[in-house]
């Protein structure tokens, strides 16, 4: 039987279809670990987990099946970390800030950490299917969003004014196509390509840049039509509109990195990208379920001791010191809070801790009474961008075309996160609207409420995410990797994933196998 009369002949299982090597199975579902969790006398060994983001859910829960008796301890109310979703009613008290409960109506929400997931983030979606998880397209990249550039002191043809990423794309696109072309023409690279080679790349460049016969860019409907001369029925054929000049464009400003064209070209940014329904936090609460009892909430550590078989943690119950011994201990806490942690952590873990920088990034959302971005400006999902402090505005990738909606109105990193994450919160708002006006006229009259964060003013977070250069990667990150006795180390500071979810994930599925390797 050959391998086409296999799939012919029978039902093709997925499981015979892998067996005939015909499928490779999803390397995400392969934990290397076994199921040793019991002692010979059946009782569990047990593992204590810091931490209720997705790196300690996934420890306990993966832990949980292999027969390990874990507790989670989790300083906060609510599970999930960084995984965080914003609705109606959420609320959040920032380091030296005051009191914030978000006002957003029913069914509206934004994601005020993890937002995405990448299509090649196999590991992410392999727990959203086995959690049962409905996912949709989250759309990062979208040609109608708008670029800004301020710039109070220029009276530029493309300064303050919003132009679409389309327009910039195509036009450069168009322009370094054409220019490509004539050095070709000029035999510039008669060296490196033979003729019937060059004139398959002037193909591809009259394609990429939409030339004409001439082989010059002189617009193309790839950039849209004219307000109110879309094409129609008729004798409507549409009216093009005019390309900027390539002086413009290159004295515009655009090329600066904030204007970058992360979605075409990043590897995380690539469609398709995708999001639970009804927001990031269905992971964790999904988890959540999973562990009912596991988890002792309100309950922040204050003690990390080794002790001669295992671990020894105190934390704080119900205000009181409380302790719990276990054989192991898998501590997902972020860098910043390992830091303040009173440890018997090594002093290699400890300076790990004290040196890997974490960034400050912030997000407002902002509800409108209408989704004038899409009612009138035709954009579904995707992102504006704008040297303004603001950086950076998220349109949602759901609910399209009903009567209110949520945008990011800011989503910043760095200087401009500090800075505008230092303010109060109603001057965050008041930023977030003047800013956000020029580039959408409409906040004027249609703004409702607001909810603001700053991730390293956010308790128990005390930063965005682990950020290494080279070179503090090759100093502090080999100490995160080993166990420091029984203590095992895990969360997205543990891998070259930092800033995803997948980070989470694999970082736990590490820490899962190093312990039952260990138990062997
Ligand atoms: N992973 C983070 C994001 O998607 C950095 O913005």
């Amino acid at each position: 039987m050959t391998r086409r009369d296999f799939i012919n002949q029978t039902s093709a299982s997925y499981a015979g279809l892998l067996a005939w090597g015909l499928l490779q199975p999803a390397p995400a579902s392969a934990l290397k670990a076994a199921a040793n969790g019991r002692r010979e006398n059946g009782k569990p060994r047990t593992v204590v987990v810091l931490g209720a983001g997705l790196a300690g859910l996934t420890a306990a829960y993966e832990l949980g099946k292999l027969g390990y008796d874990c507790t989670v301890l989790e300083a906060r109310n609510r599970t999930g970390g960084r995984v965080w979703t914003v609705r109606g009613g959420t609320s959040e008290t920032e380091l030296g800030g005051t009191p914030q409960t978000c006002r957003f109506e029913e069914g509206h929400y934004f994601n005020g950490g993890a937002a995405r997931i990448p299509h090649h983030h196999q590991l992410t979606l392999h727990y959203c299917r086995e959690l049962g998880l409905p996912l949709q397209i989250f759309n990062g990249n979208n040609e109608a969003g708008f670029l800004y550039n301020d710039q109070p002191d220029s009276t530029g043809p493309l300064a303050n004014r919003r132009l679409r990423i389309k327009e910039y794309h195509n036009d450069m696109r168009g322009y370094t196509a054409e220019l490509l072309t004539k050095s070709l023409d000029q035999s510039a690279l008669d060296q490196q390509l033979t003729k019937e080679d060059i004139e398959k790349l002037i193909d591809f460049l009259k394609n990429e840049g939409d030339l004409n016969t001439a082989r010059l860019y002189k617009g193309t409907n790839r950039r849209g039509y004219k307000s109110n001369r879309e094409p129609g029925a008729g004798q409507s054929p549409g009216e093009l509109t005019d390309p900027f000049g390539l002086t413009d464009l290159l004295r515009s400003g655009f090329s600066q990195p904030v204007f970058y064209n992360v979605g075409d070209y990043i590897y995380e940014q690539q469609t398709t990208l995708l999001q639970p329904v009804g927001g990031m936090d269905a992971i964790p609460k999904a988890f959540e379920k999973k562990l009912a009892g596991k988890i002792q909430f309100n309950a922040p550590v204050t003690e990390l001791r080794k002790t001669e078989n295992g671990v020894r943690v105190v934390y704080q119950k119900n205000g009181k010191p409380t302790e719990l011994s276990a054989d192991f201990c898998v501590c997902t806490l972020p860098l910043p809070m390992l830091k303040n942690l009173d440890s018997d952590l090594s002093g290699a873990v400890k300076r790990a801790a004290d040196f890997v920088p974490y960034i400050k990034t912030g997000k407002i959302g902002l509800q409108f009474k209408r989704r004038f971005w899409e009612e009138d400006d035709w954009i579904y999902g995707g992102i504006s961008r704008t040297n303004m402090d603001i950086n950076q505005i998220w349109y949602p990738s759901f609910g399209f075309q009903g009567s209110k909606g949520v945008l990011i109105g800011y989503y910043n990193f760095y200087g401009r996160a500090e800075a505008v994450g230092a303010l109060p919160v109603a001057e965050r708002e008041k930023l977030a609207l003047e800013q956000g006006r020029k580039i959408h006229p409409q906040y004027a009259t249609e703004f409702e409420n607001s909810f603001s964060l700053a991730w390293h003013r956010i308790p128990y977070s005390g930063g965005g995410w682990a950020t290494y250069d080279d070179a503090i990667r090759k100093k502090h990150y080999p100490a995160l990797l080993e166990p420091d006795g029984n203590i095992y180390l895990a969360g997205e500071h543990t891998t070259y994933l930092t800033a995803w979810m997948a980070g989470a994930f694999t970082s736990a599925r590490r820490a899962v196998e190093a312990i039952t390797a260990r138990v062997g």
